[in-house]
């Protein structure tokens, strides 16, 4: 059986985005950080911007997990002798969200697709990056891998809740924008980034 990750991502990371990955890995772990506390500040934003929505049970805990990612990549960075700053974010993010509605209820059904469609491409990207790493990263970028393909199901089954509905018709047209942004040439490589 497929994983909603590998169902709702329409192509796999580009190879040539794997070839910088392997040559970047200090902008690779940085922007990896931020990507995780970013993935927690989503989490509480939605439940603050949603307190009719009882979000709290599922995202709460979820933000919790995100942040010790996050403590766990700054640690990595430290032991791989890089330090931890701040970059100029890549254009992916914004790039779903200027895709997204501005008006409820679909403002929200967006926002829990395209969270779920990031998940499902860390996932997938975790998974892609594990042959090409050092011994000191692929454990752990192991476990991080199970730790998205979780979330990924999570805002799908938070949607499925929410609003009893089948989401597939908009996940295809959000995931073909995600998979058309992945498959171009970008401007600066990122976690997210095209190649
Ligand atoms: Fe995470
Ligand atoms: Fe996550």
């Amino acid at each position: 059986m497929l994983h909603k990750w590998e169902e709702i991502l329409q192509s796999p990371t580009p190879k040539k985005w794997l070839d910088k990955a392997v040559n970047s890995l200090e902008i690779l772990l940085i922007d990896h950080a931020h990507c995780e506390k970013k993935a927690a500040t989503t989490a509480i934003s939605l439940i603050h911007r949603y307190p009719d929505k009882d979000l709290v049970n599922q995202l709460s805990p979820l933000a919790r997990e995100e942040l010790l990612h996050f403590e766990q990549v700054l640690t990595v960075i430290k032991k791989e002798g890089y330090k931890y700053r701040n970059i100029r974010p890549g254009a992916y993010a914004k790039t779903l969200y200027e895709a997204s509605s501005n008006q409820e209820p679909q403002r929200l059904k967006d926002t829990l697709i395209i969270c779920a469609l990031i998940e499902a491409r860390s996932c997938e990207r975790f998974h892609a990056l594990i042959p090409f790493l050092p011994p000191s990263l692929n454990k752990f970028y192991a476990k991080l891998h199970a730790a998205e393909a979780r979330h990924c199901d999570l805002y799908l089954d938070i949607y499925t809740e929410i609003f009893n509905e089948d989401y597939t018709e908009r996940l295809n047209d959000l995931s073909a924008i995600e998979s058309s942004y992945i498959n171009n040439k970008d401007k600066i490589f990122r976690f997210h980034s095209g190649y």
